[in-house]
């Protein structure tokens, strides 16, 4: 049974792909992906930020050609949005990182690959020539962080990004109240709500690839590639990661580097101060600690302390053009997007996250003509303010 191409291209924004990928997959599934940790505070948070902003537009500007064009971690992207790293795709469409770091591709912008990819480093970089970001973590295995940083370097990866808001894994209950497994496993429990999604279900018995790909080939625990997230996390990564590490870790990798899942200004200018050349202001899309601020909220401060030469990235919450135009606005650099794209690929494969590009895209096109900003260098902090009106979407 093939997926809905028709039920994609009627998908008229990310909510809509969100409510199609709710259609496709099983609970386990969509709730892994769609939730968050605790009481989910950060995570209605992230997107609520966007509409406390204003976009002030200036018109009569010449807004006929339109350049969205960004430069980030050395690379020129033809988007000021690229791709957030996301653990295990597999679960979501058989097609999994693969056809996600296609379409990044495709749009010439930077693709984002997870350590708990179902696809592997070398497999990326056989797919796509385009810029890509390999998100790795501290391992109690100190051979094995350096693995990850040669083989991210042979296989031409052009910045790496160091995952810092998971000392442990955070607490996500939709995740254990719907009995989430890697592999995903038939049970007693959920053989009903696998079989009200026979596509998928389909996928998983044809194509049962749901390894770890960029540690399978080892020879203990892990290799086996069926561990669980929170075992992986817990089990493989040290807990005690410092500044020292990351220190190390730039050392150790000589290129760009943006350190992931930082909120506050002192946390950003101690990334600078160690050689850091970028920092993602995140909070992991509220998987990690509850109640903490949308990363929206934090960029404008984190901009004034650290000046201009650190790039920052805004990684939480975008669900529309304007969302990506008010992060420029408040000062980011570029902003990253997560859930946006993966709910395209649940909805349709490659298929999918190519409509929830386009979508972005155009978004963000529009967003600019209507601003009355021809490039991306041209928003700036006149162009937001915060809103005395609180709206809710
Ligand atoms: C299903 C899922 C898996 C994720 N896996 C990772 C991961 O392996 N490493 C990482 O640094 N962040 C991971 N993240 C966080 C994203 O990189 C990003 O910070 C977050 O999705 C941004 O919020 P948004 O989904 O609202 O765009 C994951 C997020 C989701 C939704």
């Amino acid at each position: 049974m093939p997926y809905s191409k028709k039920k994609v291209n009627n998908c008229l924004n990310i909510r809509d792909l969100r409510a199609l990928a709710r259609k496709n997959l099983p609970d386990a599934m969509f709730h892994y992906m769609d939730g968050a940790a605790d009481d989910e505070i950060t995570l209605a948070r992230n997107t609520q930020a966007f509409n406390n902003y204003e976009l002030m537009p200036n018109y009569l500007v010449d807004v006929e050609a339109v350049k969205l064009e960004t430069e980030i971690f050395g690379q020129k992207l033809d988007l000021p949005f690229f791709l957030s790293p996301t653990g295990m795709n597999r679960l979501f469409h058989h097609e999994k990182e693969l056809a996600v770091a296609r379409v990044a591709d495709s749009f010439g912008t930077l693709y984002s690959l997870s350590t708990v990819a179902t696809s592997s480093i070398e497999e990326i970089s056989a797919a796509i020539d385009g810029p890509k970001m390999f998100q790795i973590y501290i391992h109690k295995d100190e051979g094995l962080t350096r693995e990850f940083v040669q083989r991210s370097k042979d296989s031409g990866f052009a910045a790496l990004c160091l995952t810092v808001d998971v000392p442990t894994a955070g607490n996500r209950e939709r995740e254990l109240f719907y009995g989430m497994s890697m592999p995903p496993k038939l049970r007693y429990g959920n053989i009903i709500d696998f079989l009200k999604h026979p596509t998928w279900t389909s996928k998983l018995l044809m194509h049962p690839d749901f390894k770890l790909a960029n540690v399978v080939a080892r020879k203990d625990v892990i290799g086996k590639g069926v561990i669980s997230l929170m075992d992986y996390f817990n089990t493989q990564l040290i807990p005690n990661v410092t500044w020292d590490h990351a220190q190390w870790l730039i050392e150790e990798w000589g290129g760009p580097f943006a350190i992931k899942g930082l909120l506050t200004k002192e946390d950003a200018i101690k990334a600078q101060n160690i050689g850091a050349s970028a920092v993602m202001i995140s909070n992991h899309g509220g998987r990690q600690l509850d109640s903490t601020p949308a990363p929206v909220d934090c960029v404008a401060e984190i901009r004034d302390a650290v000046g201009d030469d650190l790039e920052l990235i805004v990684d939480g919450g975008i669900r529309r053009g304007t969302d990506v135009l008010k992060a420029l606005a408040l000062g980011a650099n570029a902003v990253s997007i997560g859930r946006a794209y993966l709910f395209g690929l649940a909805a349709g494969g490659e298929f999918g996250v190519l409509r929830a590009l386009s979508l972005l895209k155009d978004e963000v096109a529009r967003g600019m003509a209507l601003l009355g900003t021809p490039t991306v260098k041209d928003i700036g902090s006149k162009h937001v303010r915060l809103s005395k009106t609180s709206v809710k979407s």
